[in-house]
């Protein structure tokens, strides 16, 4: 959730460090703080925005090459300037920045305080710096003392220190959270993420667990925990820096709906086998034979990604023919999971980086079970931790609200399922439907962007509701769940997501006229079912927002507001039917002046517990 940006090399640091941080203000942002070496140790931090950082920095007047850097998600201790990282030691010459949780920081703490150590602030980041401190005396050098001090530590961490002892040197070291190293021409970087630094070299090194680096100017040295050297290659960044840009777009979140047709050309490029009705998955072939004998899937995620699940468990469920349960991750590591050798596991994740999704495929490789991974950010921590996988290639997801990168997993599923199904009872014919109606679902969201005005004045309607239903049945109750969550997480008006025939068995009581509903009532297999949950919903008052397919004319009969789809397979009706809901939560969180990119209380990526 925190941000990390580091640099050393020939360069003023603290122009790198502060561009840094606005490109990861995103990750997390109720304080921010740089250390720079500079013949002494400078630590500059603020509470609030980057700009009030920027405030105290331009004050600055001596610099120096190397340096540190910090935007933080509190997770222990408020957002004040105290509890901001750069952390320092009880000598104040050397401060560490620290992404992750120290699960044992109260041990710890008391620890350090009966060998007479100071600890300022109310975090459990703090502790390294005093932890690496009493290292030092012993150790010698900086990385020996960070290796050292780290093993101490139970918990995740993704740190960076650096040490007015040897200001020709940063050490990183990672475990959970996620650190990348970039390789530049005699100058080096590192952050949490690649987005960061990209703009300065898209040559980059992804830190496994237990690993730690210690850069220089013009080098770098990768070791393990046990202090053995570690051979890692240099992966070149696939996105150009515009691609973390808004494209001149007021949003990051608008920028990427407006991208949707081209994410899901993306996705699916050169993965239809039109002539064999199937896809082709590379990160899966390796594993063909093995999924030739699965007879259960266990899908594991968070947030929308589970509901991207539901979604693709339907679909593997018709057209596949395998047993599917789709588990929150939170939950799944804490449970007893039934898993057999003939199950996979499947982890969903837009930041390859989310602790929960991440800890269930841990336990779930802790089982020996086959685990693969659908995950939009390239060599992410799930990405490598999983066996097998398939990436979105969607692009980053800058905006909280994930957007691009759901619909993008939905074709995964469908993706999946294809090649699945055919290795099963799913006939060349039908599989020739699947893909040549996965070749036209582009064009199909083309019309819905274009349709996205009448979507806007909709929203504006209901802006001043206080909550909301959205309902839908089979394919489209996973929609109805995930159409809840974007006007909860970026309008902060309560909604709830219900399979459409629960209403009836209690939540019916909540209808009335101040109660809009939203239901999703493509003309599926289900439609007529739903209908009449609609009936059932007019009858006690409630109006209903309805998102149907074109050209059924009879929803204006029984619905206050219509927004209307291109009609497609059932199976695909989902991946049409959320973009309206997600240009309806847009429109309705900007017309309440709020920022959809930065919505209060969340981070783009949930790296803790
Ligand atoms: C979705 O809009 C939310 N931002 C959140 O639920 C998110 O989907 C969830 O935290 C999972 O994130 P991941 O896909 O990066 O694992």
């Amino acid at each position: 959730m925190c941000g990390i940006v580091g640099y050393i090399g020939k360069r003023d640091a603290l122009g790198i460090l502060m561009d840094g941080l606005h490109r990861l203000e995103y990750r997390g942002y109720d304080s921010a703080g740089v250390a720079v070496v500079d013949g002494d140790l400078t630590v500059t931090r603020a509470s609030g925005k980057i700009a009030e950082l920027e405030k105290k920095v331009s004050q600055i007047t001596h610099h120096g090459t190397t340096g540190i850097a910090h935007t933080r998600w509190a997770t222990h201790g408020p957002p004040v300037e105290k509890n901001a990282h750069p952390h320092r030691d009880c000598s104040g010459r050397l401060a560490i920045v620290h992404n992750g949780i120290i699960e044992n920081h109260a041990e710890l703490r008391r620890d350090l305080q009966a060998k007479g150590h100071v600890i300022s602030s109310e975090t459990d980041s703090e502790i390294l710096a005093h932890l690496i401190e009493n290292e030092m005396k012993t150790q010698g050098d900086l990385s020996t003392a960070l290796r050292f001090a780290v093993r101490r530590v139970r918990g995740t961490y993704g740190v960076a220190v650096v040490s007015m002892d040897e200001p020709g040197t940063i050490c990183v070291a990672r475990l959970g959270s996620p650190i990348v190293i970039g390789v530049g021409d005699g100058e080096m970087f590192v952050a949490s993420d690649a987005s960061a630094i990209m703009r300065y070299t898209t040559r980059v090194i992804y830190l496994d667990d237990g690993e730690m680096a210690t850069l220089e100017a013009g080098n770098y040295r990768i070791r393990s925990l046990d202090n053995l050297p570690v051979a890692k290659e240099i992966t070149e960044i696939e996105w150009s820096e515009e691609d973390v840009q808004k494209n001149g777009q007021p949003h990051f979140m608008l920028k990427e709906m407006l991208e949707q047709s081209e994410v899901l050309r993306n996705t699916m490029r050169g993965r239809l086998d039109a002539d064999n009705g199937t896809a082709i998955l590379g990160g899966l072939k390796d594993a063909s034979e093995r999924l030739r004998e699965l007879d259960r899937i266990t899908i594991v995620a968070c947030g929308s990604a589970y509901y991207a699940g539901l979604v693709g468990k339907y679909m593997l469920e018709e057209y596949a023919g395998i047993s599917v349960t789709v588990e929150l991750a939170s939950e799944f590591r804490y449970r007893k999971p039934v898993l057999t050798n003939t199950t996979a596991v499947i982890a969903v994740s837009q930041s390859g980086e989310t602790a929960d999704t991440l800890a269930a495929v841990k336990e779930a490789k802790m089982k020996g079970i086959l685990t693969l991974g659908i995950v939009n950010t390239v060599g992410s921590t799930i990405a490598r931790e999983t066996d097998f996988g398939v990436y979105n290639h969607a692009g980053p997801e800058i905006g909280v609200a994930s957007t691009k990168a759901f619909i993008s997993q939905c074709v995964v599923f469908a993706l999946l399922t294809l090649f699945l199904g055919r290795q099963r009872q799913l006939s060349l014919v039908m599989g020739k439907r699947i893909v040549e109606e996965l070749k036209r679902l582009p064009e199909l969201v083309d019309r819905i962007l274009d349709g996205r005005e009448l979507v806007r004045d909709v929203a504006e309607k209901y802006s001043d509701v206080t909550s909301m239903i959205f309902l839908g049945r089979k394919y489209c109750s996973p929609i109805a769940y995930e159409g809840a969550l974007k006007l909860k997480e970026i309008t902060y008006i309560h909604a709830e997501g219900y399979a459409a025939g629960e209403m009836k068995h209690g939540p019916i009581a909540l209808v009335c006229p101040e109660l809009p509903s939203v239901v999703l009532c493509p003309k599926d297999s289900v439609y007529e079912k739903t209908k009449s949950n609609i009936e059932e919903l007019r009858a006690r008052g409630g109006k209903i927002i309805a998102v149907t397919t074109e050209e059924n004319d009879e929803v204006h009969e029984f619905a206050e507001d219509v927004i209307e789809i291109p009609k497609t397979l059932e199976m695909l009706t989902p991946i049409l039917a959320v973009i309206p809901l997600q240009f309806f939560s847009y429109y309705t969180s900007v017309k309440k002046g709020i920022d959809p990119d930065k919505p209060r209380n969340l981070a783009k990526s949930v790296t803790v517990e």
